[in-house]
């Protein structure tokens, strides 16, 4: 089993694969866009498994419309119908869900929960959001970025505010393939390396004034001040992220062309003010796009391998 290629992390990419998916994301979405089928799992059908324990738009359409475009077929899960609200193993769940299907995305909370379902799975396993990570979001950001901009490779990117799941994401992202984050988050949300699982601490630079963080970078970019799961610190985080938010005297001091993204949902007034996300440097709505050419790209990896 371990011979199977899963998905759990950004690294569980090398730089190679990831410029690969890029390139099939960016064939895929031409097809899209021209309105041409593409249906590589079409013949023999391919199904994949969507195992929701939290709630997402972004994701569930995403990879629900890219299976079907595909050709494929998905079923869908919650904690709240089936099994798993009530306490069957997450091994025994994996054993018996990757018997019926051909791929697995989870969203779920601690990242040991996806790992164990990964150990025990006969299929490739996709992580949809965990408490640590969310590497789905950060490979359409960054062929977002491609998109509008070419390479990443030596450009900076600002993280402004909690050191979560994304940050975590960004920070393996940068490791891997060769550009520095700007880190800024208020104190007691810092990112943590070990969990984040960077070796190379040259990926990231921490700045405690979120405009010093902006200050030259290529894009700039944020996520909500409490992370699904993490509700009860919500007054307390209100309070820790005040300065946390991204507006037009940040992007000012960021470079002219520096774009913004949030992996969406987003807060207005909280963690971006309106006329960032809403504004001419905002790619937000084609990141949100991106999600669904960029994990068809990533499906057709997992099940197919290279193509020619
Ligand atoms: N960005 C993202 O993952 O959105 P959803 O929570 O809507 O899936
Ligand atoms: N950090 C956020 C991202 C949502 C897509 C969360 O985990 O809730």
């Amino acid at each position: 089993m371990s011979s199977i290629k899963h998905y759990l992390q950004f690294k569980d990419l090398d730089a190679s694969e990831c410029a690969y998916v890029f390139e099939r994301a960016a064939f895929i979405k031409r097809k899209f866009k021209a309105v041409e089928k593409y249906q590589p799992f079409a013949d023999p059908d391919r199904t994949l498994a969507m195992i929701f324990e939290k709630a997402s738009t972004r994701t569930r359409v995403s990879f629900e419309a890219g299976m079907y475009q595909m050709g494929g077929s998905v079923v869908h899960l919650t904690t709240g119908d089936s099994q798993l609200g009530r306490a069957e193993p997450i091994e025994d769940s994996a054993r018996v869900i990757s018997r019926m299907v051909d791929l697995v995305m989870i969203r779920t909370y601690e990242q040991s929960k996806i790992e164990s379902f990964a150990a025990h799975s006969r299929v490739p396993v996709i992580n949809g959001l965990t408490n640590e990570f969310h590497p789905c979001q950060i490979l359409a950001d960054i062929f977002t970025f491609i998109e509008h901009r070419g390479s990443i490779k030596g450009k900076v990117v600002a993280w402004v505010g909690d050191g979560n799941n994304m940050a975590n994401t960004w920070l393996q992202a940068a490791e891997l393939l060769g550009f520095t984050v700007h880190v800024s988050t208020p104190g007691g949300y810092e990112v943590d390396p070990v969990l984040a699982g960077v070796k190379d601490r040259g990926c990231y630079k921490v700045f405690k004034d979120p405009r010093e963080a902006c200050a030259g970078a290529d894009l700039v970019t944020t996520d909500v001040w409490t992370s699904m799961g993490f509700e009860a610190e919500n007054e307390a985080r209100r309070k820790a992220f005040a300065q946390w938010c991204v507006d037009e005297n940040m992007m000012r001091a960021a470079k002219a062309d520096a774009l913004f993204m949030h992996c969406l949902p987003a807060h207005r007034g909280e963690e971006v003010s309106a006329e960032v996300i809403d504004g001419p440097q905002s790619v937000v709505w084609d990141e949100a796009e991106n999600r669904m050419h960029a994990q068809k790209a990533l499906m057709e990896y997992l099940l197919l391998g290279r193509l020619a």
